[in-house]
């Protein structure tokens, strides 16, 4: 990590040019309040945290990027919304538009004025998503008070989220051509978008700890072994928990079933077609639906890798109360 002079190229201009910024993945990222973001999404972040409205009713899917964003998302907008869209319903919006879509990024690169005012004119109860970490949430939305927002955080082992993350980027950024065992050095380091990974984690998980009732701290590890239990705990943490008859119909389970990732990936609107969702970069629907398996690491991590990586988890975690 070096103190360099941030250039017009990189497109962020003076919010950046005081930043320590460093080289090694697709662009020069820069280290914003603590994490490395591009120099894109300082602008963005800048940008939210000085406009965005927090409500005191909004949900934020909160997610360290690869962790399962697309999945919580589609069960989020399905529970938050089954009194509107019946679960089972050929005309359920999952089957039509992508996950991605139905919930909203609070910051993205391309999070221009008028799109933070889309944000504004969204109906209450508003159902977001960011990858900020819980520092960094626009003012409002991290307070610890009545008024602050309920957020869901979903982490992930991160041995899976360094596979997922540099297939990811492989597929979407043609610019992006570092071999994985660079790119798992940088993860490893800290650096990568809104890393360091452990902070990210550690910034909702003590905030879990200290307000449980404002911000529900998730697995991905444990959703994909008990996906049935964890619908049932987020339905009850949006405050429409399922009711006796929706129980006994099944519902939970047709949740569990609507959003699981073999349907998801299957369906057309996911598996065919390209969307701009972060601006000036094209990419396959199909990108957010790759093995969704629990220890896909194993295919790709030495065992030196492996151990190494658990080695600065334990010593980064040590004391929280957080392990994987
Ligand atoms: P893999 O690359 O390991 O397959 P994000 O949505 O945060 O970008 O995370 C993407 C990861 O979640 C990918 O992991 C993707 O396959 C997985 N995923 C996407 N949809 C899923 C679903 N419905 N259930 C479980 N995992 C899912």
């Amino acid at each position: 990590q070096h103190n360099g002079p941030a250039t017009e190229a990189a497109g962020a201009g003076s919010l950046t040019s005081s930043l320590p910024t460093r080289e090694g993945w697709w662009t020069p990222f820069f280290f914003f309040q603590g994490f490395w973001l591009t120099p894109q999404a300082v602008k963005s972040v800048t940008l939210v945290q000085a406009r965005f409205q927090p409500r005191a009713d909004d949900i934020i899917l909160a997610t360290f990027p690869k962790c399962g964003t697309t999945w919580l998302k589609a069960l989020a907008f399905t529970l938050a919304n089954r009194s509107r869209h019946r679960v089972i319903d050929d005309k359920h919006p999952l089957l039509t538009q992508h996950p991605q879509d139905l919930v909203p990024f609070l910051e993205l690169p391309n999070r221009a004025l008028h799109l933070v005012g889309e944000l504004e004119a969204l109906p209450s109860p508003r159902l977001l998503s960011t990858h900020l970490p819980y520092a960094s949430l626009p003012f409002g939305v991290g307070t610890s008070s009545s008024l602050g927002c309920r957020i869901v955080y979903l982490c992930r082992e991160p041995k899976d989220v360094v596979v997922s993350m540099w297939h990811y980027y492989k597929k979407i950024r043609p610019d992006f051509l570092i071999e994985f065992h660079k790119a798992f050095e940088l993860f490893f380091e800290g650096f990568s978008l809104y890393g360091p990974f452990w902070e990210h984690f550690l910034g909702y998980w003590n905030q879990s700890v200290i307000d449980p009732d404002r911000v529900l701290f998730l697995k991905y590890e444990d959703m994909m072994a008990d996906p049935t239990k964890h619908v049932k705990m987020l339905a009850e943490f949006f405050r429409v928990p399922f009711s006796e008859d929706e129980e006994n119909a099944g519902v939970p389970e047709e949740v569990v079933k609507l959003c699981s990732f073999e349907n998801l990936k299957g369906l057309p609107v996911n598996s065919t077609g390209k969307a701009d969702r972060i601006g000036g970069l094209l990419m396959e629907n199909s990108s957010f639906f790759r093995s969704g398996k629990v220890g896909d690491w194993r295919n790709h991590l030495t065992e030196e890798m492996a151990n190494k990586l658990d080695c600065i988890v334990q010593e980064k975690l040590k004391g929280s109360g957080l392990a994987f």
